[in-house]
């Protein structure tokens, strides 16, 4: 059965915690993983995810299961902070909970595989590793179209858009909600507004992945180019991840939405969403979804969990002035958001950065902010500014 099966390479990432535990040099930076940190290097539960526990531990009766849906209240409470109050609640929304915000780009892919055999997504160089083999596995065809250039730090926006007007009707747009991963670039108001003309123009689907609302420029703010390309098409998709703002990772909390053109399409198209999530993780995992849900129903935790976002986003804005203002190379840190930065290392200054230095990035020269302390900035600086390649 197996012996047809090849050898797979290790995850780069995966095998970087294992270096980077392993480095016994007391200085080691950790820029790899994707997740926050605080100035210790730790990332610890949320206050407010904490409180949610004990309550739910207090008051929680069964564990029966819920249906395909998940935790409905949890779905229902995202909406006005995602969608905004007046399309809250909307008949023209259809959501369900998902295993992170992964599922619920699986269960977006499957859903459009379903609806239209040979159907294309279109996706930006670069973007999240991930969305290539998720897409890929249920069957889409992905093509690319140029997003950012690392060498000057700058996005393609001209490439990008005159790749899109080849895009053809029915072609589904991967749009990074806020905070790109990897490149922390975000498209200016003009540019938003030119890629929701463009796909309502050429009748274009947007698949929003909204993964870290709440840890660019603040929950509003991260909301307003998903909100327009919902405004400006008939059809979309939204693929939400709690995992990054709660802080619950492990916990693998999602949800997708899918906008239809008319309640009823809509209806029809979450009934397709529930069965294919039958056949694949038959209900999302319970916890924690019933931990936002919790937090979202008690204003008094609503605000706990706001001042805790606040100080996760407001640590990064720091470390990316400090990093924008440490050397004229760093300079396009200031205009970016969220987690990541894109730098132009080549992959022989990645490995050089961590053998001779004890600095862990990916290999494509991702880093991770937030693994910057205002103690090992200074260090960051003067190790890496020498090793970039051409610069803005
Ligand atoms: C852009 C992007 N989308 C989606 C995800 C998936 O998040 P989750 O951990 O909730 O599956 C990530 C996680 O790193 C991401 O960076």
């Amino acid at each position: 059965m197996f012996s047809g099966l090849s050898p797979q390479p290790a995850d780069g990432l995966l095998r970087l915690i294992v270096l980077h535990r392993d480095d016994p040099r007391p200085g080691k930076i950790d820029l790899g993983v994707g997740i926050y940190r605080d100035d210790d290097g730790a990332t610890p539960v949320l206050k407010a995810v904490k409180a949610a526990e004990h309550i739910l531990l207090e008051t929680q009766e069964s564990k029966s299961y819920l249906g395909a849906d998940g935790d409905v209240g949890f779905v229902q409470l995202l909406e006005p902070i995602i969608f905004g109050a007046e399309m809250a609640g909307s008949s023209r929304l259809g959501g369900v909970q998902t295993p992170g915000g992964t599922g619920a780009l699986r269960l977006a892919a499957e859903l459009v595989a379903q609806s239209r055999p040979g159907a294309r997504i279109w996706t930006g160089t670069p973007t999240w590793p991930n969305h290539a083999p998720i897409f890929a596995g249920a069957g889409l065809e992905i093509l690319t179209h140029p997003f950012f250039d690392a060498e000057t730090q700058r996005i393609e926006f001209g490439a990008m858009m005159n790749a899109l007007e080849s895009a053809e009707p029915g072609d589904v747009v991967l749009v990074h909600g806020s905070s790109h991963n990897p490149t922390g670039a975000e498209l200016d108001e003009g540019q938003a507004e030119a890629l929701a003309e463009l796909c309502a123009r050429r009748g274009l689907v947007p698949l929003i992945d909204l993964a870290y609302q709440g840890l660019g420029r603040g929950l509003e703010e991260d909301a307003g180019l998903a909100r327009r390309l919902l405004a400006a098409c008939d059809e979309a998709l939204l693929a939400y991840s709690c995992d990054k703002n709660f802080g619950l990772y492990r916990e693998r909390v999602g949800a997708l939405w899918v906008q239809g053109q008319t309640a009823d399409a809509t209806q029809i198209a979450r009934d397709n969403m529930l069965v294919v999530a039958r056949g694949i993780w038959s209900m999302p995992p319970d916890h924690g979804a019933a931990i936002v849900r919790v937090i979202l129903e008690r204003p008094e935790l609503v605000a706990l969990w706001h001042a805790e976002l606040d100080e996760m986003r407001d640590r990064i804005s720091r470390l990316r002035e400090k990093l924008a203002e440490s050397h004229p190379l760093f300079a396009g840190a200031a205009r970016q958001t969220g987690m990541f930065a894109l730098l132009p290392f080549s992959p022989e200054a990645v490995t050089e950065l961590r053998e001779m230095h004890g600095i862990y990035m990916a290999g494509n020269g991702r880093i991770n902010i937030a693994g910057l302390t205002e103690e090992n900035i200074e260090r960051f600086v003067e190790a890496a500014a020498p090793l970039l390649r051409v610069y803005a």
